[in-house]
C-alpha cells in the first residue's frame, strides 16, 4: 500500500501553485550571472523594503532565540490606530495567503460553493478545492470582476465570495460605488473576502470599514508583500468584525508570524513616506510601460496595480525569450491568458530593459 492510497483524496487532485521563477533558478538553468537578472514576475516592490523596516528586522534578529508574539500585539495595536478599528478586529498571517487558508479552515466544508472571478488570484481556487468546496468561476468583464454576474452566481450553498480590487492578474479594479453596493446586497449566509493586496497603489481605494461596522459579513485582506516591500518576510493581515477575527484566530498556528516580520511590518507602517514614494514611482512606471507598449504596437490592459498585462502573441515563447536575456516575467497561460505576459512595474531602468527586450521579441516574431 503506497502513501497515495492513504492520503485524503483531495490531495491527489489538488492543483499546485506555480510561483514566479526565482533569480537563482534562472541563473543556474541558463548559466547567467544572477547580478544581471531582473525579476518582474511576482509583483514585488523594485525599491525593496523601507530602510526603517530593514533596521527593525535586523534588530529583531538579535532575539531570534525567542518565540514570536503569536498574538502580534504591537502590530495589531498599530493597525488599529491606522484604521480606527479595534485591535481585536485584526488577524495577522504568514502573508495574506495564510489568511486565505485560515478562511478556508474556518468556513468551508464539502458541498459549499465559493464564487470567484476567472481569472483571479489562483489561491482562491486552491483554498476552495483544498477544503472540498466547489469553485464557481465567473468570467471577468473587461478584465475586471463582473459583480452583477457574481451576484447572480450566488446560491443557498454559497459560503464565500472572493473579490480582489485591483484584480490579479489583470490589474483592473472595480468602481467604489459598484463594489460597496455589491457587498451590501450580499445575502446573510455569504462572507465577502475582499482582497486589497494592491489597494495601496490606488489613490482612494474603496473603504469597507463602514460595512464592517454595520455588521456586514466582510473580511478585508491586506499585505506587507507589495507596496511595503516585505514579501520575503511573509506578513499579511485581515480586518473584519471582532467575532470573525476571533474565529480565524482559532485556526491559526500558535506562532504563525515570525518576530522579524512583525518588527519590519511595524516599522514599515510608520514609514508612510516610503510607501507614498513607491506609489508615485509605480504610477510613473506604469506610464513608462504604457508609452513603451504603444511605441511597440503592443496591446496592454491599463492597470491600477504594480503590474500590467501585455499582449505578446505566444506568451510562453515570449517568457522564454525574455528569460534567456535575464528578464523574468510571468506567463499567464495557466490563468487562461496564453497570449499575454504579466509584468511587474520595475524601476525606470528595469522598465527600459524590459521594453528593450520586448522590442527585440517583436522584431523577431514580426520578421
Ligand atoms: C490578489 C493577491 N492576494 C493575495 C496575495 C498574497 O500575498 P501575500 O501572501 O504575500 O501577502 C497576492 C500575491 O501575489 C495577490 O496577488
Amino acid at each position: 500500500m503506497d502513501f497515495s492510497s492513504l492520503v485524503n483524496p483531495t490531495v491527489l487532485t489538488q492543483p499546485v501553485y506555480e510561483p514566479g521563477k526565482p533569480i537563482e533558478d534562472v541563473a543556474r538553468e541558463l548559466g547567467l550571472d544572477p547580478q544581471t537578472i531582473i525579476k518582474l514576475a511576482s509583483n514585488e516592490n523594485p525599491f525593496g523594503p523601507s530602510p526603517k523596516a530593514v533596521a527593525a528586522a535586523r534588530q529583531a534578529l538579535e532575539h531570534g532565540q525567542l518565540y514570536p508574539d503569536g498574538g502580534c500585539y504591537a502590530l495589531r495595536q498599530s493597525l488599529a490606530r491606522k484604521w480606527g478599528l479595534g485591535a481585536d478586529q485584526f488577524i495577522v498571517g504568514n502573508g495574506s495567503n495564510e489568511i486565505l487558508e485560515l478562511i478556508g479552515h474556518a468556513f468551508l466544508r464539502g458541498g459549499d460553493e465559493v464564487v470567484m472571478g476567472a481569472p483571479a488570484f489562483v489561491v482562491y481556487k486552491l483554498v476552495t478545492l483544498l477544503f472540498g468546496a466547489k469553485a464557481v468561476e465567473v468570467p471577468l468583464r473587461r478584465h475586471g470582476h463582473d459583480l452583477p454576474a457574481m451576484a447572480a452566481a450566488i446560491t443557498p450553498r454559497t459560503k464565500l465570495v472572493f473579490v480582489a480590487s485591483p484584480n490579479n492578474p489583470t490589474g483592473v479594479s472595480n468602481a467604489t460605488a459598484e463594489l460597496l453596493a455589491f457587498a451590501e446586497a450580499l445575502p446573510e449566509h455569504v462572507v465577502l473576502v475582499y482582497d486589497e493586496a494592491y489597494a495601496e497603489y490606488l489613490d482612494s481605494p474603496p473603504d469597507v470599514r463602514p460595512l464592517i461596522k454595520a455588521g456586514r459579513k466582510v473580511i478585508a485582506l491586506r499585505t506587507f508583500s507589495k507596496i511595503y516591500g516585505l514579501a520575503s518576510l511573509r506578513v499579511g493581515y485581515g480586518y473584519a468584525s471582532a467575532e470573525a477575527a476571533r474565529l480565524l484566530g482559532r485556526v491559526r498556528q500558535p506562532f504563525n508570524v515570525n518576530a522579524i516580520g512583525q518588527a519590519a511590518a511595524l516599522a514599515a507602517l510608520d514609514d508612510e513616506a516610503f510607501a507614498t514614494r513607491c506609489r508615485n514611482e509605480n504610477r510613473a512606471g506604469l506610464a513608462q510601460l504604457e508609452a513603451g507598449c504603444r511605441a511597440l504596437g503592443l496591446e496592454f490592459v491599463p492597470s491600477d496595480a504594480n503590474f500590467m498585462l501585455i499582449s505578446v502573441g505566444d506568451g510562453a515563447a515570449a517568457f522564454d525569450a525574455l528569460q534567456r536575456k535575464g528578464v523574468i516575467v510571468r506567463p499567464v497561460g495557466s490563468y487562461g491568458l496564453p497570449t499575454w505576459l504579466r509584468v511587474t512595474v520595475g524601476t525606470h531602468a528595469q522598465n527600459e530593459r524590459l521594453l528593450h527586450e520586448l522590442g527585440q521579441w517583436c522584431r523577431r516574431v514580426r520578421t
